[in-house]
């Protein structure tokens, strides 16, 4: 990032192009915004999910950086959605999104906009996959480059980030020793991997449930034992989903 940012300030690639991000309000986002604004870019940011925004962060980039950044750590849906819809007052050539709030609050209520945009880029599985919905039906109405695609994103930050990221979040909540937990993770997709690979490293014993045959025999084959949410529910002290679906675990599951 440090020497594009160097690339960026004598070259000015990005001048006179806007671009709305909504992303994770953290510090590597922070680096993203600054190397755009160097790049010469107009940027404004909200957040892609409540929970992840670091105030200070947030606070910084408005005081240091002059970047509009509209995110509250906890904001309510409304607060949220208000904030993407600042993020928007930029009139964006580009969009930066995760999870696809941005583009579909585009495409729902803001679609005055859209004729200034030309592309946009998508950091997530489940962002991509509500994105592939869209074009499916024929009603996305600009190009985005799925960077969830990317070698470097899915083997990377899905399983070793979110790896980490997921254990070092359950230990800050609950004060808990992992070792000798019953682990249970819902989908052995990229997070899934990861995840189960360092709750394994801790000492847990880890249970993998899956809906997609190959990725059950590729967990059996990775040394997890694999069962139904339901047989995993009466075993479980700790339960982690990714999967990007939803009901995973429900009521029902557990009587
Ligand atoms: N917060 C982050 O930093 C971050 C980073 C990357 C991905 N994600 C999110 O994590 C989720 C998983 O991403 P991924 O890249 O591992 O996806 P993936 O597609 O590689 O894996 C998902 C797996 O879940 C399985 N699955 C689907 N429904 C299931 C169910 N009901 N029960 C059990 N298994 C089920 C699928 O068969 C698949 O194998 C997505 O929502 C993604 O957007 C978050």
């Amino acid at each position: 990032m440090k020497s594009i940012a160097e690339r960026f300030k004598k070259e000015k690639p990005l001048k006179g192009f806007r671009i709305s991000g909504c992303l994770h309000v953290t510090t590597e986002t922070a680096n993203l915004m600054e190397t755009l604004k160097l790049g010469g870019a107009e940027v404004a940011l909200c957040a892609s999910n409540p929970l992840s925004t670091q105030d200070d962060v947030a606070a910084s980039l408005v005081k240091f950086s002059k970047v509009p950044v509209f995110a509250i750590k906890g904001e309510d849906n409304k607060t949220y959605y208000k904030h993407i819809n600042n993020a928007l007052s930029i009139k964006p050539n580009i969009t930066l999104d995760d999870g696809a709030d941005l583009v579909s609050t585009l495409h729902k209520s803001r679609k005055d906009l859209i004729k200034n945009i030309f592309g946009g880029t998508e950091e997530t599985t489940t962002g991509v996959i509500r994105l592939r919905a869209m074009a499916d039906k024929g009603v996305l109405e600009y190009p985005i480059i799925a960077v969830n695609d990317a070698y470097t994103k899915y083997l990377f930050d899905n399983r070793y980030g979110t790896g980490q990221s997921t254990i070092d979040g359950i230990m800050r909540a609950t004060n808990r020793l992992i070792a000798g937990t019953v682990f249970v993770v819902s989908g052995y997709g990229w997070c899934g991997k990861g995840i189960a690979m360092r709750a394994k490293g801790m000492g847990a014993r880890v249970i993998i449930t899956e809906v997609n045959p190959l990725r059950a025999l590729e967990a059996t084959m990775d040394g997890f034992e694999v069962m139904p949410i339901t047989e995993a529910s009466k075993m479980g002290d700790i339960f982690v989903t990714v999967t990007g679906d939803i009901n995973v675990i429900s009521k029902i599951v557990f009587l």
